[in-house]
């Protein structure tokens, strides 16, 4: 990371979500356009970006299942993920990292590291000591969470449409223990 570059990475509230819906929505968007597999295909409108903030992640902050991170670079949001600790009584030490996002204009440059370290000293904080998550076999985020300590348990064949073609792609599923 350079040193004219300013990063902060902030905890999102339900209000900050209702306040930032634009840019979010358009964070989400670009993603889903550069190819990613984060649960939508094409055709995929920002307004249908908006629709996940405000319907699926907003309720889940407000009700206190979910943890939303935002990294904002020289004031606008470059990127989020989610720690989601909606988990069943006999889970209370597992949680989900959800949908790590970092916008095409500002990849390779550190930014989710920054976000899982953060990510991970929350989750330590909430005492959930077991992440797991899956990632599409063979797309970037394979490599990172290796990196990060993430082991493979498996892969799941034909898991989720492609967001371009009309095609099943395997998923990865990943944890690890804090
Ligand atoms: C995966 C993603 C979050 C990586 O974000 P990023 O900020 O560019 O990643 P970083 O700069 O922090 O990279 C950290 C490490 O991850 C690995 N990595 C990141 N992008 C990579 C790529 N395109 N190819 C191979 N390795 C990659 C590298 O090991 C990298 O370290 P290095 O730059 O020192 O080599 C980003 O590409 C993205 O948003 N992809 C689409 C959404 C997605 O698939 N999310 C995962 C859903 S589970």
């Amino acid at each position: 990371m350079g040193n004219d570059t300013h990063h902060t990475v902030a905890i999102f509230s339900d209000h900050d979500i209702a306040d930032h819906l634009g840019e979010l929505g358009a964070l989400l968007h670009a993603c889903v356009h550069h190819g990613a597999s984060i649960g939508y295909v094409l055709t995929f409108s920002v307004e249908d970006g908006k629709t996940f903030w405000r319907d699926k992640v907003l309720p889940a902050v407000r009700n206190g299942s979910r943890l939303l991170l935002v990294v904002r670079r020289d004031g606008r949001i470059a990127g989020s993920v989610q720690l989601d600790y909606d988990t069943p009584p006999n889970q209370p030490h597992r949680a989900e990292v959800r949908k790590l996002l970092v916008h095409p204009d500002f990849r390779r440059q550190g930014l989710s590291r920054l976000l899982m370290a953060e990510l991970e000293r929350h989750a330590g904080g909430l005492n959930r000591r077991l992440l797991t998550l899956d990632t599409r076999t063979g797309d970037a985020a394979e490599p990172l969470y290796a990196s990060l300590g993430y082991r493979t348990v498996g892969i799941i064949p034909g898991y989720c449409r492609d967001p371009f073609a009309d095609q099943l792609d395997p998923t990865t599923i990943m944890y690890k223990a804090l």
